[in-house]
């Protein structure tokens, strides 16, 4: 029924595709006739997405390579498929980069720029890209034995166009385990080796080579740390711009299945990294989730972005295991978070890490509709600041508390009542995203549960951004000290917004930005 009644609002949309040429690709906007379908996120141009795999920058390309089963709208025989983009919002689709062979299917995994040849695999001055991810081999699965995941590599000679194989895969094996996966390979000059992180079950392991090929085991971390509720996933270790100084902070990111209230979700610890150990001062039962909203799971960072930039910026799956496969789907199902920059930030003697979208995301402002700084009536309507139906916008809104009083919320809503929620609770003190009255569905028990956390920020005023692309919000609480990621399928789109602040004790201002499509090319 409710696919029926996307099919037929397709059928209103516009269908016309923006087209023009770059560099031999046919350019489109995103197919604004699929109602689902985010129109500045990254999805794959049909069937199914998980993961962000091996992303690395080079020449002007930031290329992002994802977790693909091109045969179907569920997971299935894992694929890399590759997408590039010279500024992290418009995206070329190419390519398959790699697909399953006699080893197994290809799971996450990392990539990097091999720039002084130390595995071998340049040839002609040509610079290799070396793929480092994990084989999964079914068949060894279903026969009951361990050692069915393994390490392999694949280097590319022409910028991430074309990958071959290394010829002795795997590169990296363990008979004695079943959950030994996704590695993430990075440089650590201070010992001048590279470092792969791989998640094993409970833990991770860091592994260490002089040339991506061959690996020793350095050390392990993280049993009794962090959330155990699920399988630890998908690790990178990454040094943080730390505070306004030039220190920094190593971040230990795991991405942990599902077996939580959460579902699948990613945790992170502050640490320190010495080449071959990492260690954390924080109390082994304490846990901090990267996002506190259900759909950011899997992320990873960008390997070798110029020291010019020294961001570190970061791209999740915006979904979650625990419903993944049964969300609405539209011929393509998946998408990802905004790229965000990471950073710690010490806040009344806590150290925690922030994201922000990167400030490419402006590029796609097509509007600026400014709400002039007033106070607060129960409730104001902002419907007609959007342009056409579609909620495509970037909302900056500075809120500030005038009696101490003050719980405020941005609501969306349609036709039909449903509606999302997001927003600041001042009894609880709590900042929230309740999605349990966006749609008709039953997707998940988990899918309903109101997401909340305890707001860290003491001051009286809020600085927040909120973007929303269709089914999808992300609330950057007091500009990214708090996260909230949510995706949403409303039975027929949202095109209503209002804010409320049943206190009347609020001072509002901000900008409302109409985003435009981005655009996708295909070859
Ligand atoms: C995380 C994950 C990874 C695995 C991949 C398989 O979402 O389970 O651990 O490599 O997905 O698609």
């Amino acid at each position: 029924m409710k696919k029926l009644i996307y099919c037929l609002l397709a059928l209103h949309l516009s269908c016309s595709l923006v087209t023009t040429e770059r560099e031999g690709f046919e350019i489109a906007s995103i197919d604004p006739a699929s109602p689902l379908r985010p129109q500045f996120h990254f999805s794959p141009p049909d069937n199914w997405m998980n993961d962000p795999n091996g992303m690395f920058y080079s020449k002007g390309y930031y290329h992002l390579f994802y977790q693909y089963y091109p045969d179907s709208t569920v997971w299935g025989p894992m694929h890399w498929g590759h997408a590039r983009s010279n500024d992290l919002v418009n995206w070329d689709h190419l390519p398959i980069a790699l697909s399953p062979d006699e080893n197994g299917l290809i799971f996450s995994g990392s990539a990097v720029y091999d720039k002084e040849n130390t595995s071998g695999l340049g040839k002609d001055g040509a610079v290799p890209i070396v793929a480092i991810y994990t084989y999964h081999d079914m068949a060894k699965e279903k026969s009951g034995v361990s050692g069915f995941q393994s390490q392999g590599v694949a280097y590319s000679l022409d910028e991430g166009n074309t990958w071959v194989k290394y010829d002795s895969n795997p590169v990296l094996e363990r008979d004695d385990l079943t959950d030994f996966r996704d590695p993430k390979v990075f440089w650590h000059e201070p010992t001048s080796s590279w470092v792969m992180v791989l998640a094993v079950k409970d833990h991770v392991s860091f592994y260490g080579s002089p040339n991506l090929i061959e690996w020793t085991h350095l050390s392990d971390f993280g049993q009794g740390y962090g959330s155990h509720d699920g399988v630890w996933e998908c690790p990178d270790l990454i040094e943080l711009m730390t505070g306004n100084s030039s220190e920094k902070t190593w971040t230990l990111v795991v991405s942990i299945g599902t077996g939580s209230a959460r579902g699948s979700a990613t945790q992170y610890f502050l640490g320190d990294f010495d080449g071959e150990k990492f260690s954390t001062k924080q109390s082994p039962n304490k846990v901090r989730w990267l996002d506190q909203g259900k759909d950011n799971y899997a992320g990873v960072t960008w390997s070798n972005m110029p020291e010019v930039d020294g961001r570190k910026i970061f791209l999740g799956w915006m979904n979650n295991w625990d419903y993944a496969q049964v969300v609405p789907e539209d011929g393509w199902r998946g998408a990802m978070t905004l790229p965000r920059s990471l950073f710690v930030i010490n806040y009344n003697g806590v150290s925690t890490v922030a994201s922000y979208p990167v400030k490419e995301v402006e590029l796609l402002r097509k509007r600026s509709m400014p709400i002039k700084k007033h106070l607060m009536n129960v409730a104001v309507d902002w419907t007609n600041l959007l342009e056409g139906n579609d909620v495509l916008i970037d909302l900056e809104l500075v809120v500030t508390k005038v009696n101490r009083k003050g719980s405020w919320q941005l609501r969306l809503s349609n036709e039909l009542g449903e509606e999302v929620t997001l927003g600041y609770k001042n009894e609880s003190n709590e900042y929230f995203v309740d999605r349990s009255l966006s749609d008709s569905l039953s997707i998940h028990p988990t899918y309903d549960a109101i997401q909340s956390a305890k707001r860290i920020m003491r001051k009286d005023q809020f600085a927040n951004r909120i973007i929303i692309d269709r089914t999808s919000v992300e609330f950057f609480a007091d500009m990214g000290l708090q996260v909230f990621t949510t995706a949403f399928f409303p039975t027929v789109p949202f095109d209503r917004i209002e804010f409320q602040a049943p206190d009347e004790s609020l001072l509002v201002e901000g900008v409302l930005y109409q985003m435009s499509d981005i655009l996708e090319s295909t070859p």
